[in-house]
């Protein structure tokens, strides 16, 4: 149970390799209480992303972690899943442990919704997949909102895509999510691609990362080797960005990131450009700022950030 020095967080992946980071870096930063895991459908399949998220605590010996199971597809029914870059499993590249740890019994929802209303202080919820399981839990329990200091998500783009030319995964694969949270008036910070994409695994994390040595540091360097590899094929991008855990570090230490508070709107109906963050930087439309939007990363410091959480789960 954290004290009044640390965050706690609720965070609600789709693991997926950078989620897979994510989880890391907020169950070991002494700053975060993680209070659980929840999952939803986007690298891959709710079932896959759920063994993933399962796997990945058992992989690092974090046991005491709550995983809860949430949307198994996009609040308009869609289902659209990333093999080319996670792989079939959604987490391609080694081998990963039976999960040693119980899924919980309650759905994400109605997870996330105990313990909003549980926790002594208002919680922040992290969110690295669609926002799926953040805009039902909006929708089904207003009277939560009180509870959620603010929400930080890795989504969405000032700039170009990476699943069409203009929209990002996260928001692409559930834009009316997207859309309920933009519009929701809680305090949001986005790690958009144009922050994330600063955050390389170029080879000297890699060699880092080994030097740490054991177990864990070799696995998930073999699972960093399959995603770099992935992301070379279909990017032609030699460094992988490892965008989720940008997202995590900006709430750990939120001077690793520079930002600015913009409107931000997605793009719902357009032929070519649904799922598209329209991301007003230089304030053209007039429309109050409702995100705070991460620009810039202090890359040192988030791959020290990142380094020494692996370095303390080594342990
Ligand atoms: O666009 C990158 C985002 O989509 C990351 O969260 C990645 O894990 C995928 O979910
Ligand atoms: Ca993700």
């Amino acid at each position: 149970m954290g004290d009044s020095a640390t965050v706690p967080v609720l965070l609600d992946c789709d693991p997926g390799h950078d989620d897979m980071f994510a989880i890391l870096l907020a169950a070991a930063h002494p700053a975060i209480d993680l209070l659980a895991v929840t999952t939803v459908a986007g690298n891959g399949p709710l079932e896959a992303v759920t063994r993933n998220a399962l796997a990945i605590c058992t992989l690092a010996g974090l046991d005491g972690t709550v995983v809860a199971a949430g949307a198994d597809r996009a609040l308009n029914g869609g289902r659209h899943t990333a093999p080319g870059i996670h792989g079939e499993s959604a987490l391609d590249g080694a081998a990963l442990p039976d999960p040693a740890i119980p899924l919980a019994d309650e759905d994400a929802v109605t997870l996330m919704a105990r313990l909003l209303e549980e926790s002594e202080r208002p919680v922040t919820i992290a969110a690295t997949g669609p926002l799926t399981n953040v805009a039902t839990l909006l929708d089904a329990r207003p009277d939560l909102r009180g509870r959620i200091e603010r929400i930080v998500f890795m989504g969405g783009s000032a700039g170009r895509g990476n699943t069409t030319p203009v929209a990002e995964f996260n928001v692409y694969v559930d834009p009316e999510a997207a859309d309920r949270v933009l519009r929701s008036g809680l305090p949001l910070l986005m790690c958009g691609l144009d922050v994330t994409h600063q955050a390389l695994a170029v080879p000297e994390v890699f060699r880092r990362l080994r030097a740490i040595g054991g177990a864990l540091p070799s696995t998930l360097e073999a699972l960093l080797r399959f995603y770099g590899g992935a992301y070379e094929k279909v990017f032609g991008m030699p460094d992988p960005p490892v965008h989720d855990p940008v997202a995590i570090a900006a709430i750990a230490d939120p001077d690793v990131v520079a930002c600015v508070d913009v409107a931000v709107t997605v793009e719902l109906k357009g032929e070519h450009t649904r799922g598209a963050t329209v991301v007003d930087l230089h304030r053209v439309t007039g429309a109050e700022p409702n995100a705070r939007v991460a620009m810039e990363l202090d890359r040192g410091r988030f791959w020290d950030l990142m380094l020494d959480a692996i370095t303390t789960l080594a342990r």
